[in-house]
C-alpha cells in the first residue's frame, strides 16, 4: 500500500519523467506555459525614438491608413495615395494588370506605382512612411511566371533536412526581391493533424518537432540576419496562421479547434516559438476558432464564436504581452468578418483584439472599414492607445526592413533581373529537394532502381500533368488553369523526365503497344486545390480511388497492367497521406512524391539512381 507521500512523489516523478522522456525523444522541449520569446532582432533606441516621433506627428487618418491592406485588384495607386495606405497584398492569382505572364520588371514597375503614390501622399508633411507590398510565397515565389516552384511544405517535411529549408528560403527571397516586393506571408507553421484538411500540404509535418526545427531556418533564409538590417536579397517573413489552424475538428478549413491550452502550446505553437526567436517580424491571425473559456470575448456580448481574429487573449495577451512579440499581427483575408457580429467593413472587435494590419480585400469593404475605425476611435469604442500600438509596430517593422533607406522598388539592386526567376541554381536546388522528399513505400524484388536500358510504359493521370505536380498556389490560387508549355516553361513532368533519361524511342504511353517486358511507371495523384477547396467532406473517406472518378481510373489501370503482366512502379502525387492500399498491393514499387513542383527530374534521379541519388 503506497503512502500518500510516495504516491504523490510517484506522480511528480512520472510527470517529470514524461517531460524528460518527451525531451529525450525530440529536440522539441516541453512548454508548460507560453514562453517569453527572446528574438534575435532587438529593439534599438534609434528606431524606437524615430517611431515614437512619427506616431506623435501622424494624424488619425494617416495612422488608420497604415492599418489597411487591400488586394492588388481592389486598389489603385491613386486610392493608395488618397487613403495613405501602408501596404497592399497580391492574393493567389492576382498579377500586375491581370497579366499572368508579367515579368519581374512588370512587377517592380507596378510596385513603383504604389510606392511613388505614397511618397506623393506624404509630400509636404515633413516626414514619410514608405509603402510595402506583401505576397504569398508558399513554395517559391509561386504567383510569378517563371519563378522556381519548390516542393510544397509537406514534401520538404519528408526530407527532414533543416539546412535545405534555409537554402530554399534564401532562393525564394531573392526571387521575391527580383520582383520588387518587400514581404512574404511565409512560413506556414501549421501542424496538420487531420488529413481531411485542404491545407495539409502547406504544413511541414504533423510532427511539431519537424516544424519547430524548420521554422527558424525558413525565417533566416527569407530574412537573413535582419538584426543587421534587411539585405537587398531578403524580405520580411510572416509566420502563420496563429493559432491552431491544423487542429480543427474533422480537418474543416477555418473550423473549430477544441484543443486544451497545453496541447495548443505544445502541438500547434512550437513553430512560432522557433520562428519568432529567429526574428520573424509578422504573425498572421488564423481563420479557425479556439473553443476554450480563456478565449474571452473582447467586447463582452454573448454569442462570441471564439474566432482567433477576435481573440484578445491569444492575439494580445499571449502573443504580445506574455511572449513579448513586438512585430506586426496581420489578419487573414477578411478573416475579421467571420467574428460573430462583424462584417468585412465593420469590426471593432478585431482591432480591440490586437490585430495591427487588416487584410480587407475588396474596395467597398476596406474603404468602409477605414471610415468605421476612424469613427470608432472618435467615439471612444477603440482607444487611441490601441491604434498607436498598431502603428508603432507597423513603423517598427518597416524601419527594421530599412524601407526609408531603400530606393523605389524598380531601382533596387535585384529588381527586374529576369534571369533570377527560375535560375538554374534555383531549379537545381528544387530538384535536390524533390529527390530528398520522395518516400519509398514498397520495392519488391528490387524493382528499383530502374535501368535506362529498359523500355518504359509511362501512364496514369499524373504522368504528364504539371498541375498534379505543382498543386495549389501555383500561378493561380487553386493551381488550375495552367498548361506546362505556356505557364511553366522549363518544367519537367515524369513522362518528359523519363524520355529525357532513356530516349523517346524507349518510352511508350499505350499499354497495347508497349513491347513485352516494358516496365510500367504509373503516375497518379490528386488534382490541385488550395484551402477549403481541398477539404475532404465527412461523406468521403481518405481512400484515394473513391475521392474522384478520375482517381478510380488510376486503380483500374493498375489492375489492367497487373492482368497484362507488367512490372509496375507507381509514383503518387498528393497533398497529404491518403489510403492507397489497393494501389500499393497492385504495384511492385510505390513512391509517395507529395507535390514536387516543376522539377520532375528529381523523381527520375532517384527512380534510376544513376548518379548516386537513392531514397
Ligand atoms: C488566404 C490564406 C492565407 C494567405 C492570404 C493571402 O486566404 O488563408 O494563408 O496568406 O489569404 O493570400
Amino acid at each position: 500500500m503506497y503512502s500518500l507521500n510516495t504516491y504523490l512523489t510517484g506522480i511528480v516523478l512520472m510527470s517529470s519523467m514524461n517531460q524528460a522522456q518527451a525531451q529525450a525523444h525530440t529536440s522539441l522541449p516541453y512548454f508548460a506555459d507560453w514562453p517569453k520569446i527572446v528574438s534575435v532582432v532587438k529593439k534599438t533606441q534609434e528606431i524606437e525614438d524615430a517611431v515614437k516621433n512619427l506616431v506623435e506627428k501622424m494624424t488619425l487618418e494617416e495612422k488608420v491608413g497604415q492599418m489597411i491592406q487591400p488586394d492588388l485588384r481592389e486598389v489603385t495607386p491613386e486610392e493608395a495615395e488618397h487613403y495613405k495606405l501602408g501596404s497592399i497584398l497580391n492574393g493567389g492569382g492576382a498579377w500586375p494588370n491581370g497579366n499572368k505572364y508579367a515579368t519581374a520588371k512588370d512587377w517592380a514597375k507596378e510596385s513603383d506605382k504604389y510606392y511613388l503614390a505614397l511618397e506623393r501622399a506624404y509630400a509636404g508633411r515633413g516626414f514619410r512612411v514608405p509603402f510595402a507590398w506583401a505576397t504569398d510565397a508558399v513554395h517559391g515565389h509561386n504567383n510569378v511566371f517563371k519563378a522556381t516552384l519548390f516542393p510544397h511544405n509537406i514534401g520538404l517535411g519528408a526530407t527532414n533536412n533543416p539546412n535545405l529549408i534555409e537554402r530554399i528560403g534564401a532562393a525564394t527571397a531573392l526571387e521575391i526581391a527580383t520582383t520588387g516586393l518587400d514581404w512574404t506571408f511565409a512560413p506556414t507553421v501549421a501542424v496538420p493533424r487531420d488529413y481531411r484538411w485542404g491545407r495539409v500540404y502547406e504544413g511541414y509535418s504533423e510532427d511539431p518537432e519537424i516544424t519547430y526545427n524548420y521554422a527558424s531556418r525558413m525565417v533566416r533564409g527569407l530574412q537573413g540576419e535582419l538584426e543587421k538590417g534587411l539585405a537587398s536579397d531578403k524580405v520580411i517573413s510572416t509566420v502563420k496562421h496563429w493559432l491552431g489552424d491544423g487542429g480543427t475538428e474533422m480537418g474543416v478549413d477555418r473550423g473549430e479547434n477544441h484543443y486544451s491550452e497545453e496541447n495548443l502550446i505544445n502541438i500547434h505553437a512550437p513553430g512560432y516559438f522557433s520562428a519568432l526567436t529567429a526574428g520573424a517580424q509578422v504573425v498572421m491571425t488564423s481563420f479557425n476558432s479556439w473553443h476554450n473559456e480563456k478565449n474571452y470575448n473582447v467586447i463582452g456580448n454573448d454569442g462570441y464564436n471564439y474566432k482567433l481574429h477576435g481573440s484578445k487573449y491569444i492575439v494580445n495577451d499571449v502573443l504580445k504581452d506574455q511572449m513579448g512579440f513586438d512585430g506586426i499581427v496581420v489578419t487573414d483575408w477578411n478573416g475579421h468578418s467571420e467574428i460573430s457580429g462583424c462584417t468585412s467593413g465593420n469590426c471593432p472587435q478585431a482591432v480591440l483584439a490586437g490585430n495591427d494590419v487588416f487584410m480587407v480585400t475588396a474596395r467597398k469593404d476596406w474603404q468602409t472599414f477605414y471610415t468605421n475605425v476612424i469613427t470608432q476611435v472618435e467615439a471612444g469604442i477603440i482607444p487611441m492607445s490601441r491604434i498607436d500600438d498598431a502603428v508603432t509596430r507597423i513603423l517598427r517593422v518597416k524601419m527594421r526592413a530599412g524601407l526609408w533607406d531603400k530606393p523605389q522598388p524598380s531601382l533596387r539592386e535585384h529588381a527586374g533581373k529576369e534571369s533570377i526567376l527560375g535560375a538554374n541554381d534555383h531549379r537545381a536546388l528544387a530538384r535536390e529537394a524533390v529527390r530528398q522528399s520522395l518516400v519509398l513505400l514498397k520495392n519488391n524484388d528490387n524493382t528499383l532502381p530502374l535501368k535506362s536500358t529498359d523500355a518504359f510504359l509511362v501512364v496514369g493521370s499524373g504522368s504528364n500533368d504539371i498541375q498534379k505536380q505543382t498543386g495549389g498556389w501555383s500561378l493561380t490560387w487553386q493551381g488550375d488553369e495552367n498548361e506546362i508549355d505556356r505557364d511553366f516553361p522549363g518544367a519537367t513532368t515524369v513522362l518528359s523526365a523519363v524520355q529525357n533519361l532513356v530516349g523517346e524511342t524507349q518510352v511508350f504511353t499505350d499499354p497495347d503497344t508497349a513491347p513485352e517486358g516494358s516496365i510500367a511507371v504509373v503516375v497518379m495523384g490528386e488534382d490541385p486545390y488550395a484551402e477549403m477547396m481541398g477539404d475532404i467532406k465527412r461523406s468521403k473517406t481518405l481512400e484515394y480511388s473513391n475521392l474522384k472518378r478520375s482517381y478510380a481510373a488510376d486503380l483500374a489501370l493498375l489492375k489492367t497492367l497487373k492482368t497484362k503482366g507488367f512490372k509496375t512502379v507507381t509514383v503518387f502525387f498528393s497533398g497529404r497521406p491518403l489510403y492507397t492500399s489497393e494501389e500499393i498491393m497492385l504495384s511492385d514499387a510505390f513512391v509517395a512524391a507529395w507535390l514536387p513542383g516543376t522539377e520532375g527530374g528529381g523523381i527520375t534521379d532517384v527512380l534510376f539512381n544513376e548518379s548516386g541519388y537513392d531514397f
